[in-house]
């Protein structure tokens, strides 16, 4: 694809990158994204009956069954290029945080370092009371559907995943938000950018002075205001990117 005139050079003089990310990332490796007209699985399925705390006390099998079938999915896939794209721009810049809302750890698989997953990882589990870790090996060894928590006697093992109503990892989101003041540029790829808080960080990077591309085949709130809005797939406009930066133009 054809990048628009001064999206490179504004990268060359960039030293520190945010890339936020969401489910339109995954969609190029298999993995369905959720507001997408009919793909989507809140087109299928109604978040309040499986993400949230009340689904999962009122039907701990039915919302633990669904996980189960969205992690058996993602141990299917592979990251795509544009995935490999983000590993090789770690080169380009000093500092490269990836902030995702993904929970499907494509991220790590494909070797990015600097990730933070601000909604949690679909293939570890917690307590329900607690929130302490299980390991994966207590939930293949105990039956049930969850199977309880070791950590407490009214506890089942949930997944590890932020659920509406529920407070993000405090940590992580201010890191977010303070390299997102702080970015030259912030890149924010394959999100309908409706979902707060991470919806704001690209519009605070924008504020404070950094460059904002977005990527999305489809206009989000970001699209007007952002430097760059790239109509383009994560795979086409991240590999198209990647060549431009590796020729040095
Ligand atoms: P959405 O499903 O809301 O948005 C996905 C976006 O990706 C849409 O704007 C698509 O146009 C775009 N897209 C689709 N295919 C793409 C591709 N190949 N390349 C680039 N973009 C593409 O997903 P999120 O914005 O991630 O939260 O949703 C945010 C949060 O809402 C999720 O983390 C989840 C959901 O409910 C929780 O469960 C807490």
């Amino acid at each position: 694809m054809d990048l628009p005139a001064g999206l490179i050079a504004a990268l060359h003089n960039a030293r520190s990158a945010l890339v936020l990310t969401g489910a339109g990332m995954s969609a190029e490796s298999g993995v369905p994204t959720f507001r997408d007209a009919q793909s989507g699985l809140w087109a299928k399925f109604r978040p309040e009956e499986l993400a949230t705390p009340e689904a999962f006390r009122d039907h701990p099998q039915i919302v633990w069954d669904w996980y189960a079938k969205r992690r058996e999915n993602i141990q299917k896939v592979s990251p795509h290029a544009g995935y490999f794209a983000l590993v090789e721009m770690e080169h380009y810049f000093e500092t490269l945080l990836i902030v995702t809302q993904n929970v499907d750890g494509l991220h790590q698989r494909s070797g990015s370092t600097g990730v933070i997953e601000l909604h949690g990882n679909i293939m570890h589990s917690i307590c329900s009371v607690t929130g302490k870790g299980i390991e994966n090996s207590w939930i293949k060894s105990n039956p049930g559907q969850p199977p309880a928590s070791p950590h407490h006697p009214r506890g089942l093992a949930r997944p590890a995943v932020v659920w509406f109503g529920e407070a993000l990892p405090a940590d992580s989101l201010n890191r977010a938000m303070s390299v997102a003041r702080e970015c030259d540029v912030c890149f924010s790829i394959g999100t309908s950018t409706l979902v707060q808080p991470a919806a704001s960080l690209p519009f605070i990077a924008l504020n404070a002075g950094a460059i904002v591309i977005e990527i999305n085949p489809t206009p989000t709130p970001l699209s007007a205001v952002a430097n760059f809005s790239l109509q383009a797939t994560a795979v086409e406009a991240l590999t198209a990117i990647t060549s431009e930066l590796s020729r040095g133009i």
